[in-house]
């Protein structure tokens, strides 16, 4: 029988790409959603179970059901501007929530566990690309409560042998070259999905969130990933839970940082567009420059990214924003 890997917010942008990437695996992703802002319509991989990461007994049901081999945890609220108003939602869900997951999967002897964290753990560092040993000093309520839920995972794993591979993620872009799944976020927050909004007239323009930033340009810059290299990695992550390997935190990120000035004009030469967009003030919660450091997972995993160049990302995006889109 093939193994089953229980992928939380399996109908989400990244964790439906990860379900694509389990199955061509030869696993049986197994997605667990509360829909709540994920579609039912990105789940085409594995069978979906839905629920709520707050309810323990609907958890306990699913362990035992298809006793997973391991857990690939996506579900989070994962807007920064949107955790700076509500820290209690992020709190409740993106904490509360992984606590009742990982000592559900212990209680079931699942002990391999995939955490998505990020790179707003790391918060304002001036001018220095961020690697796993940088200090974890988050600016917003979205970075904190990821931060919070590597300590559980720390604890869990010297308290109760739980096996952990953290990701800390950079900035996730693109889709799927077939379009099968793609970005689909209601609201949509992310840069890129919002200006191909503005190129194709869906919203009037992009605002760009400050032009007073200390860097060339004067807007922020970011390391962009492209989804299907990340979900390849936390494949690896798996793989490298099985095969006994430590507990360990990989950045993901490309190492190269791009201003959303360079992102605009990049949208402009894919989709030979004009961007329409106005400059606004700063967002809270946004630090400067996020730019990975690390080589730790092309070293250590074996992780060598095929699409991460920013010309396909943007047209990978674009591609599923013509022909994509889910409707419950
Ligand atoms: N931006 C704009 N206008 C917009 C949207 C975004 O100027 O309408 C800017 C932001 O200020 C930021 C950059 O584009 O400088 C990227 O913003 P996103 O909202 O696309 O991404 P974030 O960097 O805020 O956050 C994303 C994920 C987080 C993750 C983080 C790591 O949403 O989950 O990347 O950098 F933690």
């Amino acid at each position: 029988m093939k193994d089953h890997v229980l992928v939380t917010g399996g109908a989400g942008y990244i964790g439906s790409h990860a379900c694509k990437a389990l199955k061509a695996a030869g696993f049986v992703p197994v997605t667990f959603d509360s829909l709540v802002t994920g579609w039912q319509d990105a789940v085409k991989f594995g069978p979906f179970e839905k629920g709520d990461l707050l309810d323990r007994a609907r958890l306990d049901a699913v362990f035992a059901h298809y006793e997973p081999v391991a857990v690939m945890h996506f579900a989070a609220l994962s807007q920064v501007g949107e955790s700076m108003q509500e820290p209690g939602l992020y709190w409740r869900n993106n904490v509360l929530g992984s606590l009742n997951l990982v000592e559900a999967a212990v209680d079931a002897g699942c002990m391999n566990f995939v955490f998505s964290s990020t790179c707003a753990t790391y918060g304002e560092h001036d001018n220095v690309v961020l690697d796993e040993e940088t200090p974890q000093l988050p600016i917003n309520a979205y970075g904190a409560s990821k931060k919070a839920v590597e300590e559980i995972l720390r604890n869990f794993g010297e308290s109760h042998g739980l096996r952990h591979v953290i990701f800390r993620y950079f900035n996730v872009a693109g889709g799927d070259p077939e379009a099968e799944v793609g970005e689909h976020h209601r609201p949509e927050t992310h840069l890129i999905p919002i200006m191909l909004e503005a190129i194709d007239g869906t919203r009037p323009a992009l605002t760009i969130f400050g032009t007073d930033y200390d860097t060339p340009d004067g807007t922020c810059i970011r390391d962009y990933v492209h989804v299907c290299d990340l979900v390849d990695a936390h494949v690896l992550g798996v793989k490298w839970l099985q095969q006994g390997k430590r507990n360990r935190v990989f950045n993901l990120g490309t190492g190269s940082g791009f201003s959303v000035r360079e992102v605009i004009e990049q949208s402009r030469a894919v989709t030979n567009r004009a961007v329409p967009y106005e400059e606004g003030p700063r967002r809270p919660g946004d630090c400067t420059k996020l730019v990975s450091g690390s080589v730790r997972a092309e070293r250590e995993l074996g992780w060598t990214p095929q699409r991460s160049t920013l010309d396909i990302m943007i047209e990978d995006a674009w591609r599923w924003h013509q022909t994509g889109h889910y409707e419950k």
